[in-house]
């Protein structure tokens, strides 16, 4: 789909890069050529992913265990990760989230999901952003987010409330750095199976399949769809694209939206039937 230099020597930093999305957003920038940075909470996992993208693309990952909760773990990680030369980008992809009855949260549970996805990416995304603007450097920041950061949605309540942040945070920096050079865009997936998010999202067979008919393409989504995706933002060429939100979840969240989407239930009778009515 792209020329294989595409992302040559670009050195991109993946939070929650050694699972699930971020592992195939990175394993994919390697492919394209670029230098890959991942960092998540457990070192072992993350070892685990070098490894098997050293076997294709030796030498070219680095790990950076770090919990992005905590700030001066994320300066420390930015500082690292700009010691050899500046980053080119950063991808927002680490999340916490899990399915529960809103009135249900103690207050550390809703501050388990922010403390990540709102201000983890807020603190990665600043200790980026002031390290280009010192240095000159442009830079790219892509969120993955949620299409319900814009409908919202019931049971997910404070990650819903978070990726809102995340993409308030997309708008607002893309005109206040875009004179840097600095772009922000974001990318709001539909279901796209992992095993981080399935096992914490999906409670039984019955709900997986029941989500499959809610997409008009009734398909979930395949992780590489995803990456070529982000490796485009990622790119030079998706130059003059910053403060938008793609989507990319096979029509799902219109189909919620639409007010007659449940006519798809009608039989070919009924429409008939709907036709010959007058009046
Ligand atoms: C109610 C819960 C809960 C649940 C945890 N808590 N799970 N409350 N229902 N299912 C509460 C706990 O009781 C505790 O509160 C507080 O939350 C913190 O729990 P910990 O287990 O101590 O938290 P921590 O170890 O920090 O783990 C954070 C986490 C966990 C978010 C809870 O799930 C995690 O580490 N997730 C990372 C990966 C992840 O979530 N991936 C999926 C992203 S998918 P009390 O008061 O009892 O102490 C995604 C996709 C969206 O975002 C769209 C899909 C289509
Ligand atoms: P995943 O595999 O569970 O990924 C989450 C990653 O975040 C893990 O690697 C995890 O590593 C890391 N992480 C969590 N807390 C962290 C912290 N405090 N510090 C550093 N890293 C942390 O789930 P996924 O499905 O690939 O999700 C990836 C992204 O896509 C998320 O932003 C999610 O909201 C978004 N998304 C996914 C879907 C989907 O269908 N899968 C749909 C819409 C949006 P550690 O646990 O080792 O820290």
């Amino acid at each position: 789909m792209f020329q294989s230099d595409l992302l040559q020597d670009k050195r991109i930093l993946i939070t929650g890069g050694g699972t699930g999305l971020g592992k195939a957003m990175g394993k994919r920038c390697l492919e394209l050529g670029a230098r890959l940075l991942i960092c998540g909470r457990r070192e072992a996992v993350l070892e685990e992913t070098r490894a098997e993208f050293d076997a294709e693309h030796p030498g070219r990952t680095t790990v950076l265990p770090c919990d992005l909760r905590d700030a001066e773990a994320v300066e420390a990680m930015a500082e690292a990760a700009f010691a050899e030369g500046p980053l080119d980008a950063l991808v927002n992809n680490a999340a916490g989230n899990f399915l529960a009855k809103t009135e249900s949260l103690s207050p550390r549970a809703v501050d388990a999901v922010l403390a990540i996805v709102l201000h983890g990416t807020a603190y990665a995304t600043l200790a980026c952003g002031k390290r280009w603007l010192a240095a000159r450097h442009p830079g790219n920041v892509l969120s993955i987010v949620t299409t319900y950061a814009w409908t919202g949605s019931p049971f997910v309540v404070p990650s819903a409330m978070a990726k809102a942040g995340v993409l308030a945070m997309t708008r607002s920096l893309a005109v206040e750095w875009g004179r840097q050079g600095i772009r922000l865009n974001a990318i709001a997936p539909g279901p796209f199976p992992t095993k981080g998010a399935w096992d914490r999202l999906v409670p039984n067979a019955e709900l997986d399949a029941a989500w499959k008919n809610k997409i008009p393409l009734g398909r979930v989504g395949e992780h590489i769809e995803l990456a070529n995706l982000a490796a485009y933002l990622l790119a030079e060429q998706s130059g003059y694209i910053t403060g938008e939100v793609v989507t990319i979840d096979g029509g799902e969240w219109l189909k919620g939206a639409g007010q007659f989407s449940l006519m798809e239930a009608l039989s070919d009778e009924d429409w008939e039937a709907m036709r010959a009515r007058k009046g």
